[in-house]
This record gives structure tokens, C-alpha cells and sequence, in this order.
């Protein structure tokens, strides 16, 4: 994987670049649709390919170790096949779903010991068996397998937790270099900087990954409850350390505004199930706020769900309709409020990429941040 630098932006920390593997370039910065199981939820890879049309998209090696299980992923000949998507994937590694879903989890030095959210069966994952698991998903980038903190979380705690993912990190990369490539391309790997919301343990983590020396680098840990102002705090703290010839990726993050304030501070790649989860509950996304269009206010409404027609659904059907199809629970409902929530995130990272470009990203950033922020 390469990574080269287009441009940054004068008066903020802004960066668009473009990163090359085996299976095509992501231009950066880069919205990562969510597939959790190896789809995103309701939307066909027709249409995500030719309307949303995202460079990359991420799995989840929690959900794909436990359905459909590694051994049908292999003989399938890896996930891109198994879903007929040529383009780019990352898997996270399980560091975070396994303390957000499962239940009974046991954390040890080894690994961790959990449950399945699906049938209550045991299984132990180790930074040893997360990468050969990735290796037999297939992703193009594949994660480090951390502990993602709560929050808040007790300073001691969340010392002791870091200390131990930089462990796990010396043993995932020990154990990949002696874990052969199952396909016929390469995988990238990323280490994830932890240290909750404290100061000196993120730049300690930030100097650790750094040192790692991989050709991109995570930050985890943020996005869990903490306010805003507190996760740019630790973004900025982070990117000020981590290499800047090399892609770096917030994980889990977040609202259209949390991405803009984070491209703003030097972040490149970011994933969340918000445009996804959200659109299947009636909340749309737009450049003006946020609408729930279950709300009978759109009952009447026949303009088109979004003016800016940033995919077929937005100027093919009317508010009124939409939220029709929501009141009487339509599948149709949730597909179009995906593909639209889709296609805004899309938009948005592709227009602060033109103005990191033009140089203007954060006159532009500010303007749109203030615009977003209400409920229509
Ligand atoms: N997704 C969101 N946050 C995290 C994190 O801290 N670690 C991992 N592995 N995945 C995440």
C-alpha cells in the first residue's frame, strides 16, 4: 500500500492524499460505509457501487468469525468474493464489538474471553488468532486487535489498558510476519493509539504506534461518550505525533460534524455506523441539519427529500412519501433513507477534499459545520 500526499490545507490541518492497494486507490479524506456482515445494510453493491460509490468499505471480524464462520470465508476464496466487491475493505479487528456486544467478556493478558451475542457460545480471541482470522477474511487493511476503553474510564485503568494493547501490538506483528497472505494481493496493517482521554497516556500511545512503523496508523478509544471538545482535544494531541506521510484513520467516528472537525485536525479515513443505523430509524443527514422524516410535519411535504440530489432517491422521491413508507414500516423505507444518508456522507468528505484542494477547506468547513447544526 502507498500513500501519497495531493495537498494540505493553508490554514487548518487538512490533508487529501490517495492511497493505492491491490484492489484500486481510496482518495482521501474517505468515509467508510459500514458492513458489519459483509453487506451494508440494505443496500444492494449495484447500487452502493454506482450511486454511493465509495472507494472502500469495512467489515467486522467479530461478526464474520462468528457468521458465516472463517472456514466458509475461505472457501469462498476471502469476503470481497463471497459479497462480489472488487473494491476495497478494511475489518476492524474485534477490539471494540467484543466489549460492545458481548456479554460475560473476560480480559487477560492472553486475550479475551467472550460470548457470542448470537447463541451464548464461548470463544477467545488473541492478538495472534485476530490476525490469522483477518488474514482469512481478506480485508485490503486489517486492524490490530486493542481494548477499546470506556468512558469515562479511571486514569489507572485506562494506563494499564494501553500498556497492554502496545503489548498486543508487538505480538500481532510477530505473528503476521509468520502468517502467510491466504489470496493473491497484500494486506495493510494498521496499529490503533488508545490512552482514553488523557493527555499524556495519548501522546505516549501516539509516540508507541509511531514507532511501530506501519504504513498507517489508528486512533481508537474516542467517540464512546465522551463530549466533542474532548475527542478533538485528544485527535489533536495524536496527530501532532503520528507520521504524516502515513494515512491516519479515527475509528468509529461519527456525526458529519465530528468529521469535519476531525479532517480539520489531520485525519484522513473514518467509519461509523451513524449514517447507516440512523437512516433506518427516519433520521436523514443533509447539508441544512437533520431531519426525522417519521415526523408528521413532512406528512404533505412533496419536495424532493434532498434538493441536492446527491443520489437517485433524493430527487426521485418526496419527503411525504418516505415518511409514508416509514409510518407503514416498508423495507423501501430504510433503503432509500440509507442510500440518501450514503450518498451526503460521500458528498461531504468529497467536497472537503475539492477545498483542502483549492486551499479554502476551512472557510468552507466553518460555513457548513454552522449550517448542519440544527434539526429541521
Ligand atoms: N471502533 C471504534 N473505536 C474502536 C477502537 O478503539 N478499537 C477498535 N478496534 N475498533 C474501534
Amino acid at each position: 500500500m502507498t500513500f501519497d500526499l495531493k495537498g494540505k490545507d493553508t490554514q487548518s490541518n487538512a490533508r487529501a492524499g490517495v492511497l493505492t492497494t491491490d484492489h484500486g486507490i481510496i482518495e482521501t479524506p474517505i468515509f467508510m460505509p459500514v458492513g458489519t456482515v459483509g453487506t451494508v445494510k440494505g443496500v444492494h453493491q449495484r447500487e452502493l457501487k454506482e450511486e454511493v460509490n465509495p472507494d472502500i468499505i469495512l467489515g467486522n471480524t467479530y461478526h464474520l468469525y462468528l457468521r458465516p464462520q472463517i472456514d466458509v470465508l475461505e472457501k469462498a476464496g476471502g469476503l470481497h468474493k463471497f459479497m462480489n466487491w472488487d473494491r476495497n475493505i478494511l475489518t476492524d479487528s474485534g477490539g471494540y464489538q467484543v466489549y460492545s456486544l458481548s456479554a460475560n467478556r473476560k480480559i487477560k493478558e492472553e486475550g479475551v474471553k467472550f460470548k457470542s451475542h448470537i447463541d451464548g457460545s464461548y470463544h477467545f480471541f488473541t492478538p495472534e488468532n485476530v490476525m490469522e482470522i483477518q488474514r482469512s477474511i481478506g480485508a485490503d487493511i486489517i486492524m490490530a486487535f486493542d481494548e477499546c476503553t470506556p468512558y469515562p474510564c479511571d486514569y489507572n485503568y485506562a494506563k494499564r489498558s494501553m500498556h497492554m494493547t502496545h503489548r498486543w501490538l508487538d505480538r500481532c506483528i510477530s505473528h503476521l510476519d509468520k502468517t502467510p497472505l491466504k489470496y493473491d494481493y497484500s494486506q495493510a496493517f494498521f496499529p490503533i493509539v488508545q490512552g482514553s482521554t488523557y493527555k499524556d497516556l495519548r501522546k505516549q500511545s501516539a509516540e508507541y504506534i509511531a514507532n511501530a512503523g506501519a504504513v498507517g496508523n489508528a486512533i481508537g478509544g474516542l467517540s464512546v461518550g465522551e463530549p466533542a471538545e474532548e475527542m478533538y482535544a485528544m485527535t489533536e494531541v495524536v496527530t501532532a505525533i503520528l507520521p504524516e506521510d502515513k494515512p491516519r484513520y479515527l475509528m468509529g467516528v461519527g456525526t458529519p460534524i465530528n468529521i469535519l472537525e476531525n479532517i480539520a485536525l489531520g485525519v484522513d479515513m473514518f467509519d461509523c455506523v451513524m449514517p447507516t443505523r440512523n437512516a433506518r430509524n427516519g433520521m436523514l443527514f443533509t447539508a441544512h441539519g437533520t431531519i426525522n422524516i417519521k415526523n408528521l410535519k413532512w406528512r404533505e411535504d412533496f419536495s424532493p427529500i434532498d434538493e441536492m440530489g446527491m443520489t437517485f432517491v433524493d430527487t426521485e422521491y418526496s419527503k411525504a412519501y418516505l415518511r409514508h413508507l416509514f409510518s407503514v414500516n416498508e423495507l423501501l423505507a430504510k433503503q432509500i433513507a440509507t442510500i440518501h444518508n450514503l450518498g451526503f456522507y460521500m458528498w461531504m468528505v468529497r467536497e472537503a477534499r475539492k477545498h483542502i484542494l483549492a486551499g479554502d477547506f476551512r472557510t468552507w468547513k466553518d460555513k457548513l459545520v454552522k449550517q448542519m447544526d440544527k434539526r429541521l
